[in-house]
């Protein structure tokens, strides 16, 4: 019997689990060879998808290109040009550096290379499949590289099993390369996915231009600015006020020209933003970090995608004081978009103070900003309360004290306060709303009978190049919800007509698009999606209107919690307000 237990794993083995690790779906082999091509300086990247890369993926560049003798040698595992001894590693300026990306791709692809370098008179090219070489043969082409994967994970049907939707690897391939258009934008980028131009982006000089451009977002809500701290250069653009995102598909890192992820620095940007936007809404911005690359260290993850800084808790929070100065200092007055329906203009509440950012004074708006916050925040009130959730008893007894209070006013046209025998009741205007639009709207698309309000002129919504496919691929289902829309240009849709529920149906279809396909969800997640912040938030209600929206509430199947699990009601008991002022 053969005791010996350990075994070598024989090459072929070795090679799929390496490529495992960096080649996870077809956005990581994209990403590599768009990092190759940038690393051997190429001033055009064209790619050609089909299928989601599952099929085919292919990019041009005319960059240095491989020599002849150099296209062999690459399929071998640590095959680089770009370090030779151990110490570079800390050095890395290029975005390659082990040597492992195309052997990896190699392995578990079929894979033809051409290359040219501009010594030579003519290309070669290099058919490999599995890291089996097929054929090696000269090829006509102008300086540069040229590779096309095919049939990835042909030999590890486990991973092919695993790769999701087209439009969800597709939408993937979209997110690993945007960052770079971003970052680079004196290279021109062409993307076409099954023989449609996606990405056509021209070289430009202006990175603003370019950011613009390739998100699809107005420069003109974008802040801009470079500053040099101790050891570190920062160079920030944020998006202001008028940029909300139903999700964080718009935040970029960068260090050392590196995209990257680090949940640190996006955490406090975030944050920052919270004072700014309303709940549920996401900022845009983008932050390039130049440091020392001894103060990096890029060898952690298979994938290049997380870095570790080393002074990283101080860097983030100099990093949060300049874009809070930047944002508070330069950000403009928010435009309100009027809606357009629902609530006639001239009733419309002016936007609170502190949304308003024409004054320079940094203090001065901090302070208002203070203002701003919730008024029963424990902390500055010193007032604290628990809102209890609601029990089967709690909610038939809260049901009652509703049905009989009366209405005493509205507070700071956001809330609505009831009085009862021993409470006050609180209600969240805009959560109600909330709630008796999705279950109207419930009701209404499963009947299969949607009030649609029809618009004289259509509302445009610029869409990323993700939400843009979202819709292509959802369109059916959205024009289910009763929505009637069009391409207007390929980066904004056009929105003739919305279930009549819906007082902003831009959101509404933002956040219809902001998931995968729509065509696995249930109606009731389809209203769900479709009422999210879809309604006005701020409003003085009068009388008969905060009336009638309690019978509205009171006719809701769950009338104490909105659609998305936040209270509509909650209430202070007059034995709370006792303790409160020390009576007890
Ligand atoms: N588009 C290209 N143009 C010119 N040379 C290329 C190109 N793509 C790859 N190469 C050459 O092939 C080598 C191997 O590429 P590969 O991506 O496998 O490794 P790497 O970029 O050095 O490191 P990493 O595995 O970290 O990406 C590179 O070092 C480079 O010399
Ligand atoms: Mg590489």
């Amino acid at each position: 019997m053969n005791m010996n237990k350990v075994k070598i794993l024989p090459p072929e083995i070795v090679a799929k689990i390496a490529a495992g690790e960096v080649v996870e779906r077809p956005a990581s082999v994209l990403k590599e060879l768009v990092e190759n091509s940038i690393d051997a300086h190429a001033t055009s990247i064209e790619v050609t998808l089909k299928g989601a890369g599952k099929t085919l993926i292919q990019i041009k560049d005319n960059g240095t290109g491989i020599g002849k003798d150099d296209l062999a040698a690459l399929f071998n595992r640590h095959a680089t040009s770009k370090i030779s001894t151990l110490d570079n590693l800390y050095e890395i300026m290029s975005l390659g550096f082990r040597g492992e990306a195309l052997y990896s791709i190699g392995a578990i692809s079929d894979i033809t290379l051409r290359g040219k370098t501009k010594e030579q008179e003519h290309g070669w090219e290099l058919h490999l499949r599995g890291n089996e070489r097929l054929s090696q043969k000269p090829f006509p082409m102008a300086t540069g590289t040229e590779i096309e994967v095919r049939e990835l994970f042909f030999n590890t049907p486990a991973r092919r099993k695993f790769l999701k939707s087209n439009s969800s690897e597709f939408n993937a391939m979209l997110d690993s390369v945007i960052p770079y258009t971003l970052l680079y934008p004196r290279i021109r980028f062409l993307l076409t996915h099954d023989e449609k131009k996606i990405i056509d982006l021209p070289e430009t000089a202006h990175q603003l231009e370019r950011i613009g451009n390739a998100l699809h977002l107005e420069p003109r809500h974008m802040i801009e600015e470079k500053r040099g701290f101790e050891g570190m250069s920062v160079h920030l653009v944020l998006g202001d006020i008028n940029i909300q995102r139903s999700r964080r598909d718009m935040q970029f890192i960068f260090v050392n020209n590196r995209p990257v992820q680090n949940k640190s620095i996006s955490f406090h940007l975030n944050d920052m933003y919270r004072r700014l936007l309303s709940p549920g809404v996401h900022p845009f911005f983008c932050v390039f970090i130049t440091i020392a690359a001894s103060e990096v260290d890029v060898n952690v993850h298979p994938t290049k995608r997380e870095v570790k800084i080393k002074n990283e808790s101080q860097i983030t929070l100099t990093l949060r004081h300049f874009s809070e100065e930047l944002i508070m200092a330069k950000s403009k007055a928010k435009q309100f978009k009027k809606s357009i329906f629902s609530i006639p203009e001239q009733e419309q509440a002016p936007a609170p103070e502190g949304y308003s950012f024409q004054t320079e004074n940094f203090a001065a708006l901090k302070a208002s900003l203070i203002h701003a916050q919730p008024a029963f925040s424990a902390g500055e009130t010193g007032l604290s309360f628990e809102s209890q959730p609601l029990s089967f008893k709690n909610e038939n007894s809260l049901k009652e004290k509703l049905t009989q209070s009366h209405y005493i006013g509205n507070l700071m046209s956001k809330y609505l306060l009831f009085e009862t025998n021993d409470s006050l009741l609180v209600v969240d205007q805009h959560a109600a709303h909330e709630r008796i639009n999705f279950e109207r709207l419930k009701a209404q698309v499963e009947k299969g009978r949607i009030e649609i309000q029809r618009l004289l002129t259509p509302v445009l919504v610029k869409l990323s190049h993700q939400e843009i496919e979202g819709w292509e691929e959802n369109k059916e289902v959205i024009e289910k919800m009763g929505f009637d829309c069009s391409l207007f240009d390929k980066e904004t849709l056009a929105i003739h007509a919305h279930p009549r529920l819906i007082s902003q149906p831009e959101k509404s279809i933002q956040n219809l698009l902001a998931g995968d396909s729509l065509d696995k969800l249930d109606m009731q997640t389809l209203a769900r999606l479709a009422c999210k912040s879809s309604v006005t938030s701020r409003y003085a209600l009068k009388k008969e209107e905060a009336e009638y929206h309690r019978k509205q509430l009171l006719l809701c199947e769950s009338p104490f919690t909105c659609p998305h699990g936040r209270p509509t009601v909650i209430e202070i008991s007059d034995d709370t307000l006792e303790k409160e002022f020390l009576r007890k």
